[in-house]
């Protein structure tokens, strides 16, 4: 069974093929056009998409070594994202559906990010815990069947990738900032500042505290995570401030973030008995956060699961065993479907 899957949530086009669940190609093609506006500009992600969609799904089709008649269906992202780039994919992929007369399978971005746990040969087994976290989200979701999952817990502000690139941009780093906190951190001291732990109930998450702590410290230049007028640093004294320690603050600050993710888990673990833990979302490429959770899990008995970078930022390879498993349920949708900025889970 032949599938291609299609990706174009936000900024990223991605085409993956896969044969009866297993990945036969993984392409993606990354918009370099954001960098200079230190975010991704939704007009541009769409025009980006189209420029590079054919391209992409050519590449994938040819390493798969499958031609366009020999698809037996189609998956695309169908939510949560950008809408003008959700539709460029839904709009190809339902035109190929309709061109090729193939089942068309629209999938749920948050649970294919959980998902690509499945496409290694080592994973995990039912019921599983995954801590996804990418720039939009992060969440707690409890696994019961590769179709029958629950969040159990989520961020009720900033997401830990946001949390991520807020901090770096603070620290005057270009977007996205995520990847360089991680790179300046492994030369750093995490416990050189100590940034305040949120008191947020249940396995629910919280990142905007930590924001305004990092602004207020940085503003005080280093003297004090509280905000004083009177200690308000020049600009001058705070660029110095940053350039001297930048390793120990990038350290810090995702020492900080890493605690907050995985105290929660140690919570849900307990709180559901579900040993076999794994990550999923762009953030889980993190090398303090993929080092942790293996630490974590050594010391307490858990089961860890971590995918291969290449799965963990957006992909169409996630997409794929996604649709894969959609495919075997049967869950198709007819050409009326619709993409969407929002969506609630299944
Ligand atoms: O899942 P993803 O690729 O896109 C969304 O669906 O949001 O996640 C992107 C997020 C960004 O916030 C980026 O800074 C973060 O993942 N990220 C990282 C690392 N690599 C990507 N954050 C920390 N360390 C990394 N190595
Ligand atoms: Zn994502």
């Amino acid at each position: 069974m032949y599938l291609l899957a299609i990706e174009s949530s936000c900024d990223e086009t991605a085409a993956a093929v896969c044969a009866d669940g297993k990945i036969l190609s993984n392409f993606i093609a990354t918009q370099k056009v954001h960098e200079m506006y230190g975010g991704v500009v939704p007009e541009l992600a769409s025009r980006a998409h189209m420029q590079h969609i054919v391209p992409v799904v050519h590449q994938a089709l040819e390493k798969a070594g499958c031609t366009p008649t020999q698809l037996d269906a189609v998956a695309f992202t169908q939510a949560p994202g950008l809408i003008g780039s959700l539709l460029v994919g839904a709009q190809f992929a339902k035109s190929l559906a309709l061109s090729l007369n193939i089942p068309l399978i629209p999938v749920h971005h948050m649970q294919a990010h959980v998902l690509a746990n499945l496409i290694p040969e080592e994973r995990p087994s039912f019921p599983f815990l995954c801590l996804t976290v990418s720039g939009g989200h992060t969440q707690i979701v409890r696994c019961n069947s590769p179709l029958d999952m629950q969040v159990i817990g989520e961020t009720i502000d900033d997401a830990a990738g946001e949390a991520f690139d807020k901090s770096a941009k603070l620290l005057g780093l270009p977007y996205p900032g995520g990847p360089l906190v991680d790179k300046y951190a492994r030369e750093g001291n995490p416990e050189r500042f100590s940034f305040p732990e949120p008191r947020i109930p249940g396995l629910n998450f919280s990142f905007s505290g930590l924001k305004t702590s990092i602004l207020y410290f940085l503003r005080n230049a280093g003297t004090s995570l509280l905000y004083k007028e009177e200690f308000k640093a020049t600009d001058e004294e705070r660029t110095a401030f940053i350039q001297n320690n930048l390793a120990d603050l990038c350290a810090s600050i995702q020492h900080r973030i890493i605690s907050i993710l995985l105290n929660k888990m140690k919570k849900a673990v307990e709180e559901t008995g579900i040993r076999e833990v794994c990550i999923a979302g762009g953030v889980s490429a993190n090398s303090g956060l993929r080092q942790a959770l293996k630490e974590t899990g050594d010391k307490l008995g858990w089961k860890t699961y971590i995918p291969p970078f290449e799965y963990c930022t957006d992909n169409a390879a996630m997409i794929a065993i996604t649709g894969y498993y959609k495919y075997q349920a049967g869950q198709f949708a007819d050409l009326s479907v619709a993409a969407s900025a929002r969506a609630e889970w299944e």
